[in-house]
């Protein structure tokens, strides 16, 4: 079966996707495009797996054991729409024999973009004084009025080096003259250390001691779950700030409202969550937090490179060639 064939392979897409990607999948494949973007149920998400030959899920689709355990399973490979893929059970689809890609690259600058919005949106009480404005609260400019925190040369601390750490350290560093310190089981090559003059840090404890903004970059794994845990949340200064714009579960959302209710860090800024699109409650009654919804790849550019990628996964794959990301 090739792509752009007669037999041309049908591919399920669960969400809505930017027109130009809708338009290049309904010319390249019997696409099964979303009318109406809802999300799908798992009995959807296997109707797909037995019906079609591709699922294009995106990263609120749980592709879990119990989804891929589906019969008869026609679909031979899962063409992630986002560069995570903790959502997709990985041992089950290599036991299916699925093959598995994601988007990488293309969505790094602008979630480094929103990681960097998030500093200053909570370090100079950005959504706070938008708030206030819109709220007809203000009364006007005075020197003692929402006094913030500077951002310029400060310590950020990097937990997690990789693609999105790495652009993150390039715009604080080169735009805003901070220092940047990291942890990194698997550090990266010296050249780009050095390009953003950054320190390695044995442990992720070492990182946040001293940083005045941690920012976490890890992917979502069993070692990173919690990972920002009570006692590591303890170690941050309490005029430090926690940015988290990877995934929310590596962040123990209870301890972190304990411990901003006790004034152990001054705030933090969030664009994923523990339970998304579930929040916490008490963070939404926090002025010192900033929280936004996963916006971290959400520009026109971006997701249309996200739906092409996808794309040219799913045609190296029919092709009989290697796709480009895969991951399983
Ligand atoms: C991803 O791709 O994993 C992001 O979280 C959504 O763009």
């Amino acid at each position: 079966m090739t792509a752009g064939g007669g037999n041309r392979p049908t591919v399920v897409v669960t969400r809505r996707l930017p027109a130009p990607v809708e338009e290049r999948l309904a010319q390249e494949f019997a696409a099964r495009l979303s009318g109406d973007d809802h999300p799908f149920t798992n009995a959807e998400l296997q109707a797909g797996l037995r019906s079609a030959d591709a699922l294009l899920p995106t990263v609120s689709d749980r592709i879990s054991a119990e989804v891929l355990a589906v019969e008869p399973l026609r679909a031979r490979i899962l063409a992630n729409f986002g560069v995570g893929f903790n959502h997709i059970d990985v041992t089950a689809a290599k036991v299916r024999g699925l093959v598995v890609t994601n988007t990488p690259e293309v969505l790094t600058d602008d979630t480094a973009d929103d990681a960097i919005m998030l500093m200053l949106m909570v370090a100079r009480r950005g959504g706070e004084g938008e708030r206030h404005v819109r709220s007809g609260a203000w009364t006007g400019w005075r020197p003692t009025h929402m006094l913030g925190t500077r951002v310029s040369g400060k310590t950020l601390g990097l937990i997690g080096m990789g693609r999105i750490g790495r652009a993150v350290a390039r715009r604080a560093h080169h735009g805003f003259g901070m220092r940047v310190i990291f942890h990194d089981p698997f550090p990266p090559p010296a050249d780009v250390v050095a390009d953003v003059a950054a320190e390695a840090k044995a442990t992720v404890e070492d990182v946040l001691r001293e940083a005045d903004f941690v920012s976490l970059h890890s992917p979502a794994t069993p070692a990173t779950h919690h990972l920002m845990n009570a006692r590591r949340i303890a170690l941050m200064k309490p005029t430090a700030f926690l940015i988290n714009t990877a995934r929310g579960d590596i962040v123990d959302e209870a301890a972190l409202v304990t411990a901003l209710k006790g004034k152990q860090i001054a705030g933090a800024a969030l664009d994923v969550y523990e339970k998304e699109p579930q929040v916490t409650p008490d963070l939404l009654t926090m002025e010192q937090v900033v929280l936004l919804p996963h916006l971290g790849s959400a520009t026109h550019e971006t997701r249309v490179a996200m739906g092409m990628r996808a794309i040219d996964n799913l045609k190296a794959f029919f092709e009989g060639g290697a796709p480009r990301d895969r991951v399983a």
